[in-house]
């Protein structure tokens, strides 16, 4: 695996790469869930490029970007033994060069859900995924449906920009109990990780009234709300029954939808969400 920081090296390398290239852009601190997008891209290009950046701009003022953790050489060793040929490590300054003034805006997607909770968050994952496809320019690039937001945001980046990329969405990676691997699981004392199954649980409930023939947006929120409940340590931030393509809130599932939600407990805010397909409306 070559190893590269600087945009310049990254060009030369990824010049010489053969055939199709994958690209999975992270934050680092790999889990079972990077590696289920590397192992994707693993078996559908001849060449695969990983970058390990923890981007300032998405991180808001008083998130955890000095705080989020950091492990380049356990990174490097796992993006190693999956076959990655091509590791893109740069330094915030090599990334946002003094005096840079360009983002990417993605308009009123970017402003609900996660979006709403976090200011300017899709203006800095846009603009870095925008420039990480300029420098490494994949044929293809790997996102978890985990952050299904992120996922609807940077498609319609590719799309609206007409990027010569195609986004492909891996499956959320999970525990035994349902918990979606997230590298900021690890600030959850034991009594919330405890209670934090309860994300999942509640999606499943939505997922399966949703199956069985329930169409109102409503009461899939509200059967999503008692499902949390159940962990007493956390706080609902929101729950949602959304367009999946403009992720505007519902009232009746009669089109593709992601159900989404956000918990705060007091140590780590977190997030799930599942796809819900149309049911057949046999009334
Ligand atoms: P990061 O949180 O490191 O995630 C990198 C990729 O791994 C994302 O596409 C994310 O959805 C995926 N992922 C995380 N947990 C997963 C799980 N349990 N199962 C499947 N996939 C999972 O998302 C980012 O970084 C950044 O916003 C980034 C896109 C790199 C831009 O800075």
């Amino acid at each position: 695996m070559i190893v590269v920081r600087t945009v310049a090296e990254l060009r030369e390398a990824r010049a010489a790469l053969p055939g199709s290239v994958g690209f999975v852009p992270t934050m680092g601190a790999l889990h079972e869930g990077h590696a289920s997008l590397v192992t994707a891209a693993r078996g559908e290009s001849a060449s695969v490029v990983a970058s390990v950046f923890v981007n300032p701009t998405q991180f808001g003022p008083t998130e955890d970007f000095t705080r989020y953790p950091r492990n380049e050489s356990a990174d490097l060793a796992m993006l190693e033994s999956l076959g990655v040929d091509l590791a893109f490590l740069p330094s915030v300054r090599e990334m946002y060069r003094a005096g840079a003034t360009t983002f990417v805006d993605i308009g009123r997607l970017g402003e609900v859900l996660e979006g709403a909770a976090r200011p300017g968050h899709f203006r800095g994952v846009a603009t870095v995924v925008t420039k990480l496809f300029s420098i490494v320019q994949p044929d293809r690039a790997y996102f978890g449906q985990k952050d299904g937001q992120q996922s609807v945001v940077v498609r319609r980046l590719v799309r609206d920009l007409a990027l010569p990329v195609a986004i492909v969405i891996c499956r959320t990676v999970r525990e035994p109990d349902g918990l979606a691997l997230s590298s900021r699981n690890r600030y959850l004392t034991p009594e919330e990780r405890a209670q934090a199954p309860a994300l999942y649980r509640a999606l499943k409930t939505a997922a399966k009234a949703a199956t069985g023939g329930e169409r109102s947006a409503d009461k899939l929120r509200s059967l999503m709300l008692d499902a949390l409940a159940l962990a007493t340590l956390g706080k609902p931030d929101y729950v949602s029954i959304a367009d999946a393509e403009t992720l505007e809130e519902l009232s009746v599932l009669d089109r593709p939808a992601l159900a989404s939600l956000a918990v705060r407990f007091p140590s780590a805010r977190l997030i799930d969400c599942q796809p819900l397909e149309r049911q057949p409306n046999n009334q």
